[in-house]
């Protein structure tokens, strides 16, 4: 939403330049652990694996590692460590590594995982020569050697597809004792500690580290990658950039005012997965870890990389990609997928950390915010404006301005009077209310929510055992630990409709802040000394007895979000509830959407848009959009155009504005760009039935909504550097224009190979793809194309919102392929409950041969009364057109009426009327 902006700026024009303060943000320098991490570069690792000590323990092999003191002739061990390789299902293994017996436990990450992952079997095949070879079920080959210790995990072909310290960057910092220095000591014996071990600063911040320096770190290879592409949230391109010459990525959870466009530093997402891609095959490692972490990159294909450098490592062959995790805190513990395509590891991936379960319907349609709609009165004449004209919208936001004072879980007493006749009104048109609840707690006596949690204890602590108090919206705030079981029930139980008056099930949230954000905390977040809850061990006290926020500070907003699904759960448990997190890590798609954040309202920032939300999608997050229209600053008519235009091809579309902006609801520009506005949003809505169907195969198969060229694609090099333009699922390609004053832009259009047409789905003129073509643009136009080979659903009817849309009939679009077939799948159901389960669902397919067309259920068992019917059905790409068409259901034949289109190989079946609760199939005749 917003950051230090009403603090700090009290008059400020919008057309001041606009500049992340970079001084607020460290660089890699700057952080203790990052600094001293990049410049660790032994010869040789230390790392040795004692190959008598393996054990074979059902899918997991077990064995002891040593560091060695090398340089000594004793080879003296220095430190020891428990090794533990598990081979699990679908082609992925795990990797962890802890201290065999550290002074304080590890922190492991809690959330990421959507369970325990499921084993595959493991086979011991030799232990020899210094070597273990080891394969899974599936006959993957890792081969593990000795001395100096390296990972090699081969493709299912036999290639090595990733490699593990090939350049001797894995280091674990033994946690150790702070040494008290004695009067008797010899100075000369006392261990040299490195700088910062006990403590560092930045800016007026003094971190305290309790238990001194316990960074990780491990270098991955991938032998034969073109690219490789995740660790989001940055907004640079998808495909990842070589770093040696400048900072590394960054993933830290941080709310940064005005942050930057082509940039690695860290914002508010850290998703620490990362895939490799090329020709040969696409693999991914997942570095299971929540603390501050930063990666670089070396490609060494790209020409910032010395060719000296290329000739050693890649011996002149130019394709491969090192990458290299460092983290603060925690154990080694990474998983290495090996694909063996784009779609198998993005698959990988989410059977990992879950999938994003089935959105309310609704939530894919059009959202309305801004901060604020002021009281009832402005939200009732949003609502109406929407009526008044015909523009559908499905949500109504409100920021925090709503509240009493910033006190989450009330309502501002004079302009929020009827909280429960505003929503009831919506919803009377179908349309729903989402409200703003952050995680920072205004510290104000009597403040049920602030007495509740000073009284049990459920703050986070500040490194003294104290309530940490920080400033944020309310002023001074404490933060629930929500580590803490019991403050997850008592957040969770907020949301119960007597807890919070004036809600309904029809009204949703949105959890902002939450990375989290602190206005006057290190880099405007929470401490990293900061305790957190830790489950009482027995015999453990003192420093062993809470983690600090640097251990979790990447998935605090995920246990945040999570008491908020778990309370909407509870709160009505038949009704699926629709969450917005700005704060991101692994797993964050089981609960919420996200969006980009606070951007502006700049060209850039629309492009970027794209690119952005490819990479959450390839990371697991599919449900993602921008702030359209751009947060900061007021965008004229033609970048609000392109906006909706390309919003309304993204997953999460939600006009959004700074308190300080103009008002821009879409009746407020002029005439004809109001139009333009309107035609985007009803083309949105004409959509929302393929929406929803990919984002239930999403929840089926795990696969990004929104595609990277490449996944399709993936033996097509050119794809794999384009980020401007998208799939929606197989079936339609996206570019949408994000350029000022163009009349014309290049699409790439992918599989020539396999003759592939592409047919404007404005004119239904197929292209056969072939590279790049020119496309031409005039203001109302956005470039996108229905793949040959496929079928889409449409509605076309204008409704107020998505729900009275539900039982409206359909349009049904073919596009034929070389072989003149096509098909597609639908997904129908209620839209909102969990009716689904109890297969109260349609899953059909539909199939054009020229034999005729049949609608039938891939899910047999299931069915819904729909009282759907086809409208219309469109066969573009048509060259012999039946004589007679012939409808098949319920054991009636109806001869149905068409029209050829010449000029464009277009047929219209008219009104077939066909029911969509049952099976149909229409017959041709020649
Ligand atoms: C609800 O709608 C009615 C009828 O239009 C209107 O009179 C009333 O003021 C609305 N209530 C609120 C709280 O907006
Ligand atoms: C056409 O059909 C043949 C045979 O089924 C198949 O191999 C080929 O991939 C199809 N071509 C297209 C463009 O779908
Ligand atoms: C597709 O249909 C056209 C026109 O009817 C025909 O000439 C062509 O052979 C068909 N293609 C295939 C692969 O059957």
């Amino acid at each position: 939403m917003k950051t230090l902006w009403c603090l700090l700026v009290v008059v400020l024009t919008f057309s001041g330049s606009f500049a992340v303060d970079r001084n607020n943000f460290k660089t890699c320098d700057q952080a203790g652990f990052c600094k001293r991490l990049r410049s660790f570069k032994p010869e040789k690792s230390q790392y040795t694996l004692d190959i008598n000590s393996i054990i074979l323990n059902g899918n997991v092999l077990l064995a002891e590692v040593t560091t060695i003191d090398t340089e000594s002739d004793r080879r003296t061990v220095l430190w020891n460590y428990i090794l533990k390789l598990s081979a699990l299902e679908d082609s992925t293994f795990r990797v962890e590594l802890n201290e065999k017996e550290p002074l304080y436990a590890r922190y492991v990450t809690q959330l990421a995982l959507q369970h325990e992952p499921r084993p595959d079997g493991i086979n011991l095949v030799s232990k020899d020569n210094g070597k273990v070879v080891v394969t899974n079920n599936q006959g993957h080959k890792v081969v593990i050697t000795a001395e100096p210790l390296k990972f090699e995990f081969y493709d299912k072909n036999g290639e090595v597809a990733v490699v593990l310290n090939e350049n001797s960057q894995l280091l674990v910092e033994p946690l150790r004792k702070k040494r008290e220095k004695t009067d008797d000591e010899d100075v000369n014996v006392v261990e040299v500690e490195e700088e910062g071990m006990w403590g560092e600063n930045f800016k007026s911040h003094h971190d305290s580290k309790p238990r001194g320096n316990e960074a990780i770190s491990l270098d991955v290879s991938f032998p034969d990658a073109d690219q490789v592409y995740g660790i989001p949230e940055h907004t640079d391109r998808v495909h990842l950039a070589t770093t040696t010459s400048g900072e590394p990525y960054r993933l830290y959870n941080l709310d940064v005012f005005e942050y930057e466009l082509d940039s690695r530093m860290a914002i508010y997402g850290a998703i620490p997965v990362m895939y490799a891609h090329g020709t040969k095959h696409t693999v991914g490692v997942f570095w299971h870890n929540s603390a501050e972490t930063w990666v670089d990159v070396v490609n060494y294909a790209d020409s910032t990389v010395v060719s000296s450098l290329v000739n050693l490592v890649t011996g002149g062959q130019k394709r491969r990609v090192d990458a290299r995790f460092m983290s603060e805190s925690g154990i080694i513990d990474v998983f290495v997928m090996l694909g063996d395509t784009p779609a198998d590891v993005f698959r990988q991936y989410t059977a990992l950390t879950g999938v994003a379960p089935l959105p309310p319907r609704f939530s894919l349609a059009y959202h309305q915010s801004r901060w604020n709609y002021v009281d009832e009165g402005d939200v009732r004449s949003v609502d109406d404006n929407f009526d008044i004209h015909d523009i559908p919208a499905d949500a109504i936001w409100l920021d925090i301005e709503y509240t009493d004072r910033k006190m989450y879980f009330t309502w501002d007493a004079e302009k929020f009077r009827h909280p429960s006749e505003m929503v009831a009104n919506l919803t009377a048109k179908g349309r729903k209310l989402i409200v703003i609840i952050d995680p920072h707690i205004k510290r104000e006596p009597g403040y049920f929510y602030h007495e509740d949690a000073t009284d049990n204890g459920y703050y986070v602590k500040d490194k003294d055992g104290k309530d940490y108090e920080g400033w944020c919206w309310p002023g001074s705030s404490s933060y629930p630990d929500f580590l803490n079981p019991v403050v997850h029930d008592y957040y969770a139980s907020r949301y119960s409709f007597d807890k919070f008056p004036g809600t309904s099930k029809d009204v949703h949230i949105w959890n902002d802040m939450n990375e989290p954000s602190v206005f006057n905390g290190p880099e405007i977040t929470m401490p990293k000394d900061c305790r957190h809850y830790k489950p009482p061990e027995n015999g453990v006290e003192g420093i062993g007895s809470f983690w600090e926020h640097r251990h979790v500070h990447n998935e605090y907003g995920l246990f945040y979000i999570r008491g908020t699904f778990d309370g909407m759960q509870a709160r009505a448990p038949g009704q699926r509830p629709f969450i917005l997190t700005r704060a991101t890590f692994a797993g964050t798609q089981r609960y919420a959407a996200m969006w980009t954040g606070d951007n502006t309202a700049e060209w850039g920032f629309l492009a970027a848009s794209v690119p952005m939300c490819i990479s959450v999608a390839m990371s697991g997050v599919s449900f993602c959009g921008s702030d359209v229209g751009g947060f900061f600053k007021n965008p004229d008519a033609e970048l609000m155009t392109r906006w909706y235009q390309a919003a309304a091809y993204q997953p999460f579309f939600r006009a959004h504005s700074h308190i300080e902006t103009k008002r821009r609801e879409p009746w407020l520009f002029e005439a004809a760009t109001t139009g333009l506005l309107r035609d985007a949003v009803r083309r949105r809505y004409a959509l929302l039935d393929l929406w929803y169907t990919l984002f239930f195969e999403h929840s089926r198969d795990g696969l990004p909504v929104m595609r990277p060229l490449f996944q399709q694609y993936p033996k097509e090099e050119a794809t794999f550097t384009i980020d401007n333009e998208y799939l929606l699922g197989d079936r339609l390609l996206v570019r949408p224009v994000v350029e000022s004053g163009v009349t014309s832009v290049k699409v790439y259009l992918p599989g020539a190979d396999t003759q592939t047409l592409w047919y404007d789905v404005d004119s239904y003129q197929p292209h056969q793809a072939n590279g790049y073509f020119t496309q031409e643009v005039n203001i109302a136009k956005t470039p996108v194309y229905q793949r040959g080979g496929s079928a889409v659903w449409r509605k076309e009817r204008v409704r107020r919102s998505s729900s009275l849309m539900s039982h409206d009939p359909y349009t049904l679009v073919l596009a034929l392929d070389w072989n003149n077939t096509s098909e597609g799948t639908l997904y129908i159901d209620d839209g909102e409950t969990y009716d689904y389960k109890e297969k109260k669902y349609i899953y059909s397919k539909v199939k054009y041969t020229p034999e005729g067309i049949t609608y039938s259920f891939i899910d047999d068992s299931a069915s819904y009364p729909t009282r759907s019917w086809v409208e219309r059905i469109v066969i573009a790409g048509l060259k012999t057109p039946p004589k007679t068409a012939k409808l098949s259901q319920n054991e009636k034949q109806t001869a149905l009426l068409m029209t050829l289109h010449k000029g464009n190989d277009v047929l219209v079946i008219r009104k077939p009327g066909a029911s969509m609760a049952k099976p149909w199939k229409i017959t041709f005749s020649y």
